[in-house]
């Protein structure tokens, strides 16, 4: 008849012994007051949650009593749209640190749109403008192809002899503190800066 009180046991918690809850210092006790989330579990996120996305430690709004690892939450909420592979990567993947399979440090608030936060910028910071990533006018988040890039929209169109001639022969492998990239940045497009 639990399920007649305000506080229904669902799921994990119909699998609790009554005395878990109600057993406390060495005597019974039927009246428990407070029976949000919070009376009982500890705000396991402390303040790595804005109270836009966590107001009044409100642990349902993303919880069930299923298992804490079931999470529901319009992402569109956010500023950053789950699309393409990332419409399949956990939670857990993004916003925590784990090291030794144990979280070591959580980051929601903390994130902004920045591709490079979780990968790496392969390209060394030739597509960063004035602390702006570009990323996205190449990229989507289908894959790393340059989908999104065409050439003809650069100063140099690709016309001619040069459809022949590969990407690499015109960008040239550079190092930059020991790291090789690919150097796509070309300050003089003259012909005379590759052609004698
Ligand atoms: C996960 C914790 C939890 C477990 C497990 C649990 N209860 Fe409860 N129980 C509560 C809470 C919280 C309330 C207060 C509900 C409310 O505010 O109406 C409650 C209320 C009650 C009440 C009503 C008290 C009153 O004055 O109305 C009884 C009786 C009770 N529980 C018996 C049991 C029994 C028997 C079991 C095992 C079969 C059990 N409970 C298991 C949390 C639990
Ligand atoms: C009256 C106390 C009480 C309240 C209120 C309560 N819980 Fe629990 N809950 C417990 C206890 C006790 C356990 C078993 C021990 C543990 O795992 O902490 C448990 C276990 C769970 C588990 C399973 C944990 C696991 O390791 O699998 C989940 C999930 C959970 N609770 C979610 C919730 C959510 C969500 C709320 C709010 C809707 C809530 N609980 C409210 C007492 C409570
Ligand atoms: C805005 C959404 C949100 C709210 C609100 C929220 N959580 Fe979470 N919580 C998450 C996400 C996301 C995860 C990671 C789930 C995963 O493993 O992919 C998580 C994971 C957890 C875990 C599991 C950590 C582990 O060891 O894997 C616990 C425990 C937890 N939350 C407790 C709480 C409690 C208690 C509250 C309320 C005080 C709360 N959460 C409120 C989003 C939320
Ligand atoms: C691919 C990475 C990625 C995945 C997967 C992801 N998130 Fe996020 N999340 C982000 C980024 C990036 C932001 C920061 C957006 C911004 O700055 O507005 C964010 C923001 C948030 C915020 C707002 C935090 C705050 O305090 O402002 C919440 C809550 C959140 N995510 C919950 C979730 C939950 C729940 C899931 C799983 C259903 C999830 N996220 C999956 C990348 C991810
Ligand atoms: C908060 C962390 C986070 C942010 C921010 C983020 N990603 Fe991801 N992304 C991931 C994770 C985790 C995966 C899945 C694991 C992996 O493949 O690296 C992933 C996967 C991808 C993949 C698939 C890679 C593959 O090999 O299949 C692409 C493409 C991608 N992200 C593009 C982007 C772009 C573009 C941005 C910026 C708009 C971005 N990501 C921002 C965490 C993030
Ligand atoms: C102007 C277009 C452009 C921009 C902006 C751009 N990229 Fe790229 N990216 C490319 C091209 C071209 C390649 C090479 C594709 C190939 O080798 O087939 C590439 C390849 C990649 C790869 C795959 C490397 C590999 O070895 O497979 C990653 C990862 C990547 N870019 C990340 C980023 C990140 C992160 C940003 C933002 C900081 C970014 N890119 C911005 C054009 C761009
Ligand atoms: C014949 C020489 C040549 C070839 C071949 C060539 N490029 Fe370029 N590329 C250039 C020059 C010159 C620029 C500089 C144009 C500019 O700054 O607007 C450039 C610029 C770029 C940029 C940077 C655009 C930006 O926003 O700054 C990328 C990315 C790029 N090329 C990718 C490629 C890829 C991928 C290929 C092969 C499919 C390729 N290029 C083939 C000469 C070439
Ligand atoms: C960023 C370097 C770069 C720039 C700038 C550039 N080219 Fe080229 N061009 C190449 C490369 C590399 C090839 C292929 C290798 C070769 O034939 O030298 C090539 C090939 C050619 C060829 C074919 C040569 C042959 O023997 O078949 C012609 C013609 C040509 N370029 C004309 C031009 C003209 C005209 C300009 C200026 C509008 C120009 N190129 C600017 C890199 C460049």
């Amino acid at each position: 008849m639990h399920n007649e009180t305000d506080f229904k046991l669902t799921f994990a918690h119909s699998a609790i012994p009554c005395n878990v809850c109600h057993f406390k210092e060495q005597k019974w006790s039927f009246k428990i007051s407070g029976n949000k989330c919070v009376s009982c579990h500890a705000n396991f996120h402390e303040n790595a949650i804005s109270n836009n996305f966590f107001d009044e430690n409100n642990c349902e709004s993303c919880h069930s009593t299923k298992t804490w690892t079931n999470v529901t939450f319009d992402h569109n909420k956010t500023k950053f749209q789950l699309t393409g592979k990332h419409e399949n990567v956990s939670c857990s993947n993004c916003h925590f640190v784990f090291e030794n399979n144990t979280i070591i440090k959580q980051k929601f608030s903390s994130l902004n749109l920045n591709c490079s936060q979780c990968h790496d910028d392969v390209h060394q910071g030739q597509f960063i403008e004035n602390d702006k990533e570009l990323c996205e006018n190449c990229h989507t988040t289908n894959n790393w192809q340059p989908t999104l890039f065409d050439h003809n929209q650069t100063m140099f169109i690709i016309d001619g002899a040069h459809q022949k001639v590969d990407c690499f022969e015109c960008h040239k492998t550079n190092t930059k503190n020991g790291i090789s990239f690919v150097q796509y940045k070309i300050e003089d497009i003259r012909c005379i800066s590759c052609h004698s």
